[in-house]
């Protein structure tokens, strides 16, 4: 399969939820435990073998995203940035990243959604192809989320929030396409919270037959921290999988040097530039055992 994937981060939203903490910085660089929340997705997109990124985020908040990531080639990244002015919906994504898109396939994420999987891997980027590719989780509180039922293992059918219980699989802030996505985005209505929903676009695709679902399984975790809360939460998940396996969860950094996208003496070079605090520690640790 020759079609590269490219990467988009939806990483606006006014984060009303958690105001006053997003009153001066945006929800997606909050800490969850040791690092800002975005690393989580921008980790789970370089697992995925995806080197060209585009962050959308509204216009204040770029200059932050960008003193943070820079153009990402000292990750081996090509990142870009566009803006989104309003929180029209999670597929506008698609749209505002039709020209960075092109012909290629895109893996949509959502800046807040923290993934711990190993099934996420470059073998499910490199055996897609076309259509799109949802990813499940078992949940308690489906009426949450966008939701989907199966019947013999195939989709049935997928809900936004539905208010009568249709199954406990919630669709997560992970989402693979062919380009055909930008077309379908543009032709999509708003929905009664006025917003092009993410749903809607893979109900285009679950009605041309072209919808895949991948359950993540009972090993993985998946939290969206979007409140006080669910942030809280995911600090003390982060923090106790680090203390039990030793290792670090969510690091762009060592995702990129597992992808090969650079090499340990550039990643040697990188940390020369930063503080030997706990997180980089941990790095060093993770190329030298010894350390
Ligand atoms: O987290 C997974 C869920 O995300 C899915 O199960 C749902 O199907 C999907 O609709 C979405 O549900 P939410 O209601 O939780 O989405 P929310 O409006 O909170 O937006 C998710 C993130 O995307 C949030 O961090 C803000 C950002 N966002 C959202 C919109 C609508 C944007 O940057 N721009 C937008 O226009």
């Amino acid at each position: 399969n020759a079609k590269i994937m490219k990467g988009i981060i939806l990483s606006g939203g006014k984060g009303t939820r958690l105001s006053p903490v997003t009153d001066a910085t945006s929800k997606q660089l909050l800490p969850v435990f040791d690092k800002p929340l975005i690393y989580y997705p921008i980790s789970t997109l370089i697992s995925l073998q995806i080197s060209e990124i585009l962050i959308i985020s509204w216009p204040q908040m770029i200059p932050l995203f960008r003193s943070l990531f820079g153009d990402g080639s000292h990750l081996g990244l090509k990142i870009q940035y566009a803006i989104q002015d309003d929180p029209r919906g999670i597929a506008e994504a698609l749209i505002i990243g039709e020209d960075f898109i092109g012909n290629d396939n895109v893996a949509l994420i959502l800046g807040d959604n923290i993934f711990i999987s190993d099934a996420l891997d470059s073998s499910i980027t490199n055996s897609f192809d076309e259509g799109a590719t949802i990813f499940t989780v078992k949940v308690n509180d489906p009426e949450r989320y966008g939701v989907v039922k199966f019947s013999e293992k195939k989709i049935e059918d997928i809900v936004e929030k539905p208010k009568l219980y249709l199954s406990n699989q919630a669709v997560t802030g992970l989402y693979l396409y062919d380009h055909n996505c930008v077309q379908f985005a543009k032709s999509l209505k708003p929905s009664q919270r006025g917003e092009i929903e993410i749903t809607d676009l893979n109900k285009i695709y679950l009605n041309n037959n072209n919808l895949n679902a991948i359950n993540l399984g009972e090993n993985a975790s998946w939290m969206d921290a979007g409140t006080f809360n669910s942030l809280l939460e995911a600090s003390n998940l982060i923090h106790t999988l680090q203390k039990r396996h030793g290792r670090l969860f969510g690091s762009p950094e060592i995702a990129s040097l597992q992808a090969n996208f650079i090499n340990q003496d550039q990643l040697k070079h990188n940390l020369s530039k930063k503080p030997k605090n706990s997180y980089y520690k941990k790095i060093l640790s993770h190329i030298n055992p010894n350390v």
